[in-house]
């Protein structure tokens, strides 16, 4: 489905240009990219914060740690290798059990610790890295989804991708794993994705590889009954990234925990504008209308609340 730039541009859609140029560009001081093109740092900088992330068990800098590690990894019954600077959910392996001395991936297919020890070596020299850059190694523990959220995923965590302007939330939507996104909740594997109401938490639309769905392919769920529990919260959460980062525009990813709740999984300052279709709205109005407020709200939970109101009334634009 293709339409025009000039379509696109009246339903207040978000080009490329444009978030690079505008938003981008105006709002995010480069100097403060490391600390989210960085995992290590983000989680870092979200400990001294008080926000929590996924217990990290270990950080490899050097082939040498590889062997070492994978023997530890080797009575371990699930992890998650991530490389630092990854993103699209290149390179991330989620191992969800064991099968003997195989390890089994979330979508049941098994890789032996040879495999886990190549895939080590190709992140730190640098094979999914921005720019192929020589890269470090985050093993993190896997994520249990809280179940009532889990139900709407297949083999893999969804994440909660809020995206934030000047401290306020403006749109977000959860993305689901499939089969086809391997254990990785990113649109670009395959996930689906759903815009989430700012206002109330409940789904508005849902869309894979751009198309419009309402059922789950994998597990036939009705994705527009999803609505996500304890919602101004995790706005809030959100909203508080700005805070931490310095970042006027930002895209946090955050995942829900049975046992621990919230939890930030990482920070992006070039969040993708797919979302925009997730949820038929377009960014621009509401990028707009928070650039033309006279004060900002200093508290992340005003803000919050202040934009729950706002742009409560466009669900009904969003037809
Ligand atoms: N600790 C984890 N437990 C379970 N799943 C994870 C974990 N970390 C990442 N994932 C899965 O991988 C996806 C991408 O992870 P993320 O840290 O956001 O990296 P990227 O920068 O590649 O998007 C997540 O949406 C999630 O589905
Ligand atoms: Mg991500």
């Amino acid at each position: 489905m293709l339409i025009s730039p000039r379509k696109l541009a009246a339903a207040g859609i978000l080009g490329m240009n444009s978030r690079n140029h505008d938003f981008i560009g105006r709002y995010n001081q480069r100097h403060l990219y490391p600390l989210v093109d960085n995992k290590l740092k983000t989680k870092r900088l979200a400990e001294k914060y008080g926000i929590a992330t996924p217990k990290l068990r270990f950080v490899l800098h050097h082939q040498y740690e590889v062997k070492r590690t994978a023997r530890l990894l080797a009575q371990r019954e699930s992890f998650v290798v991530k490389p630092a600077k990854g993103s699209g959910g290149k390179g991330i392996l989620v191992i969800v059990g064991r099968n003997g001395d195989r390890f089994v991936k979330g979508s049941g297919v098994e890789v032996t610790l040879h495999d886990v020890e190549r895939h080590m070596s190709n992140i730190i020299a640098g094979l999914h890295s921005l720019g192929g850059n020589p890269d470090s190694i985050l093993i993190e523990d896997v994520v249990q989804c809280a179940p009532w959220l889990a139900a709407y995923s297949y083999e893999g965590v969804p994440d909660i991708r809020v995206i934030v302007f000047k401290g306020y939330p403006v749109l977000a939507m959860v993305r689901l794993a499939t089969h086809a996104s391997d254990g990785k909740a990113n649109l670009h594997q395959g996930a689906v994705g759903v815009g989430i109401d700012i206002a109330t938490g409940c789904a508005l639309k849902a869309v894979q590889q751009s198309r419009r769905i309402q059922i789950h392919p994998d597990n036939d769920i009705d994705l527009h009954a999803l609505q996500i529990q304890d919602w101004t919260h995790l706005l809030e959460i959100a909203a508080g990234c700005a805070e931490m980062t310095g970042l006027g525009y930002l895209g946090a990813d955050l995942v829900i925990d049975r046992e621990h709740g919230p939890e930030l999984l990482e920070l992006n300052a070039r969040p993708g504008l797919a979302i925009q279709i997730a949820n038929g709205i377009g960014l621009v109005p509401r990028l707009r209308h928070i650039e033309a407020l006279d004060t900002v709200h200093q508290d992340a939970a005003a803000r919050v609340a202040y934009v729950q109101k706002a742009f409560a009334a466009d669900m009904a634009l969003a037809g």
